[in-house]
């Protein structure tokens, strides 16, 4: 198979890490694949926290009910939209689309590289938001999307099978 395709089929959650260190160069590889993503109007309105320091990792967890994880993570990266720089301005939702797409690139290329990620919801749950806003520093008017531990895989972690035929439509619904 196409090795980018492979890449792609191979991504899994990775909810558990070795205490391996990662490297600020692989840091700075995925928040670059990050910033490859589509946005509309190219607009790109992400910004990346790259969180290596232990205590803030260990508040992140305590405080975020489904990150547990993070509290054994060697780093995480938290994807926030701007909703200033974002296309519509104020209101609008195509922050939260661009971001996604950022994020989807960031755990493809942790995948590449051999090490292990998982996408922990903070928007749009208010009480995580305002808890990860608390801990960070992050402004009003920047809204963190999610919290992505990572480092090398603990285990064997495998991929799902999601293909379902069922779900592809040709031509009309
Ligand atoms: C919007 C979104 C929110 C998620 N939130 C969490 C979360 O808070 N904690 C967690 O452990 N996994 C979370 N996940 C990961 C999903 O549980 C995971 O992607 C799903 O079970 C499919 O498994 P896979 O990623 O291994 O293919 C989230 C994924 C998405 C896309």
């Amino acid at each position: 198979m196409n090795e980018a395709l492979k890449n792609i089929m191979e991504r899994k959650s990775v909810r558990t890490f070795t205490a391996d260190a990662v490297s600020e160069e692989q840091l700075a590889q995925l928040v670059k694949a990050g910033m490859a993503a589509p946005s509309a109007v190219d607009t790109r309105p992400w910004d990346f926290i790259i969180v290596t320091d232990k205590s803030l990792l260990k508040q992140l967890a305590e405080a975020l009910p489904y990150a547990k994880m993070a509290a054994k993570a060697p780093a995480a990266i938290i994807v926030t939209g701007d909703l200033r720089r974002q296309y519509g301005g104020g209101e609008a939702l195509y922050w939260l689309i661009d971001c996604s797409a950022a994020t989807e690139n960031i755990l493809l290329a942790a995948e590449a590289i051999g090490l292990g990620a998982v996408w922990t919801a903070l928007f749009p749950e208010a009480d995580r938001v305002i808890a990860a806003r608390k801990i960070l520093g992050i402004p009003e008017h920047i809204v963190p999307l999610n919290l992505i531990p990572l480092g090398v895989p603990a285990g064997e972690p495998r991929a799902k099978d999601k293909y379902e035929p069922g779900q592809v439509h040709k031509n009309r619904w």
